[in-house]
């Protein structure tokens, strides 16, 4: 079955396009690639000509989520599977491709209404990539940008709609209790990458986050520490997942949802993978922000005391 073969880009609808600028090259260590007329910035983490794009808008929401296809041929196959599952499809003028710099792009919303895309054809930048602020580089490449977490009411449902229509496998799922809240999650790959995206409940927004990966650790270290200078809200303090393996912090983007930023990812290889269910969301770490707060000073109120 044609399926599609990674994670290729992601759009972002943003209110404070600035901040959105100081964020992006300075704590995830993203390159800007171009500034398109409407003020849109391309930003790279690999030889791609883009990955991201975050454009002005009231949304600060993802505004789409690209799909990457081999070539027109896989694209008229998942392209034929949408309609078949009664998802409108789309197509693009050539301007709106050239928009996305790639040859042939359909739009479309997965069952749950995230704007989503397919495209074939990515340009390539024209010069090496290289961050000032990750060393390391970035996992990106055939494994696609990143990953992806995205709003679904029906897990089920949207599980199913992943692996027949766009052709993704399962990886696992996470089934536990946070605090007293039920999480539910399934992880799928379209690639050796662990997950290009995962999903199990409503969400406010059409993303809850999405993550980079990095290729050495001490590297997500220096985000961390970028990402505390830069005040953003710590969502989780640094930790390991079971699932995938990553070590990884999450905090609050401009927009208010969330980025995840890790390394040390697991590969997955489709010939020997068996999914299976954990439950826990981590094997340490990832506590929510309150653990950072420091132990209030004692006053003399509550001690009884006077003071001297
Ligand atoms: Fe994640």
């Amino acid at each position: 079955m044609s399926a599609v073969e990674q994670l290729g880009y992601l759009v972002f609808e943003v209110s404070d396009l600035a901040a959105w600028e100081r964020f992006a090259t300075g704590v995830l260590g993203l390159v800007v690639a171009e500034r398109e007329d409407d003020g849109a910035l391309l930003l790279r983490n690999d030889e791609r000509a883009w990955r991201i794009r975050v454009e002005p808008g009231p949304a600060d929401d993802l505004a789409a989520l690209g799909w990457q296809v081999a070539d027109d041929e896989a694209m008229d196959a998942v392209v034929a599977r949408l309609k078949a599952a009664g998802c409108p499809v789309e197509p693009a003028s050539p301007e709106q491709a050239a928009t996305r710099r790639v040859a042939r792009l359909v739009r479309y919303r997965d069952l749950n209404g995230v704007p989503s895309e397919l495209f074939c054809g990515a340009a390539m930048a024209s010069s090496p990539f290289e961050s000032d602020l990750v060393a390391s580089g970035f996992v990106a490449g055939e494994l696609g940008m990143g990953h992806c977490v995205v709003r679904a009411p029906d897990k089920a449902a949207t599980q199913r709609f992943y692996e027949d229509v766009l052709g993704l496998r399962l990886s696992d799922h996470i089934t536990c209790e946070i605090f007293g809240f039920p999480v539910d999650l399934a992880f799928m790959h379209a690639n050796a990458r662990h997950h290009s995206v995962a999903f199990g409940g409503e969400l406010d927004k059409n993303i809850h986050h999405f993550m980079l990966e990095v290729r050495h650790l001490d590297d997500v270290g220096l985000a961390y520490d970028r990402a505390i200078r830069a005040r953003l809200p710590i969502a989780n303090t640094l930790g390991r997942h079971p699932n995938d393996g990553m070590v990884s912090f999450y905090a609050h983007t401009p927009s208010g949802f969330q980025f995840e930023f890790g390394w040390g990812g697991v590969e997955v290889d489709d010939a020997t993978w068996q999914p299976t269910t954990h439950g826990r969301i981590s094997d340490w770490g990832h506590h929510p922000p309150v653990r950072l707060q420091p132990r209030r000073k004692k006053s003399p109120a509550d001690s009884g005391e006077t003071g001297p």
